[in-house]
């Protein structure tokens, strides 16, 4: 295959940095579609960590050429800081290796102020966002009012854009919020000067790049952020991120057809994860609940906050299947419930007495949802450093192949360690 979707099929959070770098061994290419800084995506080689929210995680396999599509939302700053992050573990981010559309969108000042403000002002509706300016991005992005570092080419079009959005953005914070510190225009455009400094040379046509890879049949691996359940259109809105997390906004996102997308694999954890606020039918309350969080490293990549834990949801990931095309699955941290003496997998939903196998992402009806479990007995040995499906103990076999019967997809990968190394190839992808 040529060309590979890696998207989140859950929450977030499902391990799609350790993926994205375990396919990068092969994958020529690497490119983000969507979502910004809000992302975590944590990849460990050896004993160093990485953690990386913007740029793609192709980026510690020496050679991998990384992409930044139009489709993510950038705060420049943050890029620069990424970039030095990595200087600092010895890999060096040049425009050799990276590139950023022209066409992507900046996140700017105002966008993290009136991020903060907007969940103030929701109180006990909040969403819970990272707080990183993304969806006050999107949304000048769709009122056809943002910046982009095209922009950031023409000096005199940048500063011209910029005083209509700091004019109408000093308005709402002083009417609407009644802040009594403004945004300074000078401040805000030397700023953004001084990245366009470092950045111009990283600046491309990514959507040109990657056509010509991709005639070339270079290998392309488009990387997803946040997860299917967080999607704008598909998700558990409004508990949901600004963009498309789904397969189908990867072509949007980096400007190449859909019928250049080969294979759409969907990374889940072999349990369930949420940060943030919005509802989560199988969450667990109990030891069950803790032990997965202690075991497996539950704390927000890009925030901090305690990740919220639960059971398998197989009715959840019907539907993500679906909304992406998933032609291929990876199970990753099948050894967070190496311990566990059974486990659960949710097959359906009762909703006002009447079960269902449909997802309903409608508030309302999905927070009535009541989980219906089927029982499988657990493993209780290690699975840490197995490398072949066979050498899996048999109760680990026959969970994964319920959930590869249940979803009617294929399971392509399976982690059992956040490691490069800790992984078992069931199908080569590339
Ligand atoms: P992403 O946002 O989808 O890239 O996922 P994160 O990096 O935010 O969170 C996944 C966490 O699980 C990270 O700390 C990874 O190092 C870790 N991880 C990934 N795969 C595995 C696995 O198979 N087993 C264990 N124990 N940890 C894993
Ligand atoms: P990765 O790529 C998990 C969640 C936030 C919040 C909601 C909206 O690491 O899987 P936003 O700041 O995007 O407006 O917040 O989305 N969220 C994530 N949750 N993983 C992520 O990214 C997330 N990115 C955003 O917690 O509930
Ligand atoms: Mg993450």
């Amino acid at each position: 295959m040529s060309s590979v979707v890696l998207i989140g099929s859950q929450w977030g959070d499902e391990g799609k940095g350790k993926i994205t770098d375990y396919l990068a061994e092969e994958a020529e290419y690497v490119v983000r579609y969507q979502g910004g800084n809000n992302a975590g995506h944590t990849v460990i080689v050896g004993e160093e960590e990485y953690k990386l929210h913007l740029i793609p995680s192709g980026i510690i396999y020496p050679g991998t050429k990384c992409m930044i599509g139009n489709g993510v939302v950038v705060d420049p700053g943050v890029l620069l800081e990424e970039m030095e992050y990595l200087k600092e573990k010895g890999i060096h981010v040049t425009p050799d290796n990276l590139k950023l559309s022209l066409h992507a969108h900046m996140i700017m000042p105002y966008h993290k102020i009136l991020d903060g403000l907007e969940e103030e002002k929701r109180g006990a509706a909040k969403i819970g966002t990272t707080k990183r300016g993304i969806g006050p991005c999107y949304v000048d992005k769709i009122a056809r009012t943002g910046l982009r570092f095209c922009d950031l080419q023409n000096k005199v079009s940048f500063r011209k854009i910029l005083t209509q959005n700091v004019q109408a953005k000093n308005e709402i914070l002083e009417k609407l919020y009644n802040q009594k510190e403004l945004l300074d225009l000078e401040a805000i455009y030397n700023e953004f000067m001084a990245y366009g400094e470092h950045l111009l040379p990283f600046i491309d046509d990514v959507s040109y790049i990657l056509n010509d890879a991709l005639r070339d049949n270079k290998k392309v691996l488009f990387e997803g952020a946040q997860g299917t359940l967080l999607d704008i259109d598909h998700g558990t809105y409004p508990f949901v991120t600004s963009s498309n997390p789904t397969a189908g906004y990867a072509p949007v996102g980096t400007g190449v057809g859909p019928t250049k997308i080969n294979c759409v694999l969907g990374i889940t954890k072999a349990y369930l994860t949420r940060v943030g606020e919005g509802p989560f039918p199988t969450e667990l309350f109990d030891a069950t609940g803790k032990l997965l969080s202690a075991v497996g490293n539950e704390v927000g990549t890009t925030t901090g906050r305690p990740r919220r834990c639960g059971w398998f949801d197989g009715v959840l990931m019907n539907y993500a299947t679906n909304i992406n095309g998933m032609t291929h699955l990876t199970i990753t941290k099948l050894d967070v419930l190496d311990q566990l003496p059974t486990i659960k997998i949710c097959t359906a939903y009762e909703i006002d007495g009447v079960k269902t196998t449909t997802f309903p992402p409608d508030l309302e009806r999905l927070s009535k949802a009541k989980p219906i479990y089927e029982e499988l007995p657990g493993w209780q040995t290690s699975t840490k450093g197995i490398k072949t499906f066979n050498e899996l103990p048999e109760n680990a076999k026959k969970y994964l192949k319920r959930i590869e019967e249940f979803l009617s997809v294929k399971i392509a990968l399976v982690a059992v360690g956040p490691k490069r190394d800790e992984a078992i190839e069931l199908e080569k992808l590339f």
